[in-house]
């Protein structure tokens, strides 16, 4: 046992259904952790007792936060951070394509996954659904880079067969038998899991789609993520690939791909009818704001698919997401709020970030809060660790005011050590 003293916050609710009692937070706070779960977790005066012999790591002056979700997120875009100038089809054509055609090279796959894994970390993310290249073996490599550090990773190889330059499609046939052959070797090895990944629908087939469908309905465990309504050419394009589907999201619900494991990214361009239908198949939303402003997608609705009851998760979408950082997505998904006339509260904030998170992806019974019982992945938050946050932190009238600060001013700097299952994985310096 490992006791672990700190101010400790973390969301046990939904802040937008259950006002003001979704959060916990104990100034002076106790984390007991046990075999790399949570043994206990609240205020030092009540719990100190229970330590018994167990060492206490004195932390005070730092925040307990549990360990944050990414819920999209491209493993073979690291390098493409950055591209200047375009939007979406032509960024990928032009910077992201080339870029992934290099993971054919199992040794770029493995040290891209190394780097990859240890950069979530750093930035205080334990839990992240990742989209591979097409290459199975850049799945296999991320799978061992996660395994090592037992963290809970959630990806798939890229269904592409079509539209995208030779080298970096597949065909129905030869998908079928990479996903199959990573189902058997890695979903549920360690803390990892599968998920079918059909690129967007402009590059799958309406066979590669069927097929997708049939691996799901045949593996009821294994996830789906792929894109949504993201740019306007590229829904222009998709209806007039799929001149029979009634929007977007039908495209995917046809093959059978839209259920309570799927995971769809930006949504930006959604009518309300979509988002609907999404709530009542139980399928999320992966927010990507930094991805959605620099590729110039569009201003995400986070209100109105809340109010449609669809569960949201925060996604990095590394590489047309600028930033690992969970922390600096939620300051500029604010940002995306104002420009909408929403002003993302902090709490929901940290809700996305954490347990609305783990919700999106099914997993709240394992993670997303630091309640007992739950896998011990959680962060030690230094709130002083740039110049502007030693001088503005303490200066915080609330708690709400302190979080707010913390996602408009922190980032990976703010994240000073990472535990996975208990373990610890990352400290800084
Ligand atoms: N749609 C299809 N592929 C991609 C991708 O790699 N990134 C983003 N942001 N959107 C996509
Ligand atoms: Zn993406």
């Amino acid at each position: 046992m490992q006791a672990y003293r700190a101010s400790i916050f973390h969301l046990e609710d939904d802040p937008a259904i259950t006002d003001g009692e979704a959060h916990a937070f104990h100034e002076d706070g106790l984390l007991l952790v046990e075999d790399g779960r949570i043994l206990a977790c609240g205020a030092w005066d009540k719990l100190h007792d229970e330590i018994g012999a167990a060492p206490v790591e004195d932390l005070r002056g730092k925040l307990i936060v549990p360990g944050f979700v990414d819920t999209h997120i491209h493993f073979p875009q690291v390098d493409v951070i950055a591209a200047h100038g375009e939007q979406l089809l032509d960024w990928l054509e032009r910077h992201t394509f080339p870029a992934e055609a290099a993971f054919a090279d199992q040794g770029h796959a493995e040290e891209t996954a190394e780097f990859f894994v240890e950069e979530l970390l750093r930035n205080g993310t334990t839990s992240a659904l990742v989209f591979g290249s097409v290459h199975k073996a850049s799945v296999e490599a991320l799978f061992a880079s996660a395994l090592r550090r037992d963290m809970r990773v959630i990806a798939g190889k890229s269904l592409m067969d079509r539209n995208a330059p030779p080298g970096l499609t597949d065909t129905v046939e030869s998908s079928r038998a990479d996903m199959e052959s990573l189902i058997a070797d890695w979903h549920g090895k360690g803390r990892l899991g599968y998920a079918v990944t059909p690129r967007f629908a402009i590059s799958c087939s309406d066979a590669q789609l069927e097929m997708a469908g049939q691996v799901l309905a045949e593996h009821p465990t294994v996830w789906m993520q792929t894109h949504l309504s993201e740019n306007l050419r590229e829904i222009a394009d998709t209806a007039r690939l799929f001149p029979e589907a009634r929007d977007y999201l039908d495209v995917y619900a046809r093959f059978g791909l839209v259920g309570k494991r799927s995971v769809f990214a930006h949504c930006v361009h959604l009518g309300a009818d979509a988002f609907d239908r999404l709530a009542q198949a139980g399928s999320a939303i992966a927010f990507c704001p930094t991805s959605n402003l620099f590729l110039g997608s569009g201003l995400f609705p986070l209100e109105t698919a809340c109010r449609h009851g669809v569960k949201v998760g925060m996604g990095t979408d590394v590489g047309a997401g600028t930033t690992f950082s969970i922390l600096h997505t939620l300051g500029e998904a604010y940002k995306v709020g104002q420009m909408r006339g929403e002003a993302l509260d902090p709490f929901q904030a940290f809700y996305l970030a954490t347990l609305g998170g783990a919700r999106a992806l099914g997993l709240e019974g394992e993670i997303g809060s630091l309640e007992r019982g739950k896998i011990a992945d959680f962060l030690v938050l230094d709130l002083a660790a740039t110049p502007l946050l030693a001088r503005r932190l303490p200066q915080a009238r609330s708690l709400e005011d302190r979080l707010f600060a913390l996602t408009i001013l922190g980032d990976d700097r703010v994240v000073e050590r990472t535990y996975v299952a208990g373990m610890e994985r990352y400290r800084r310096g």
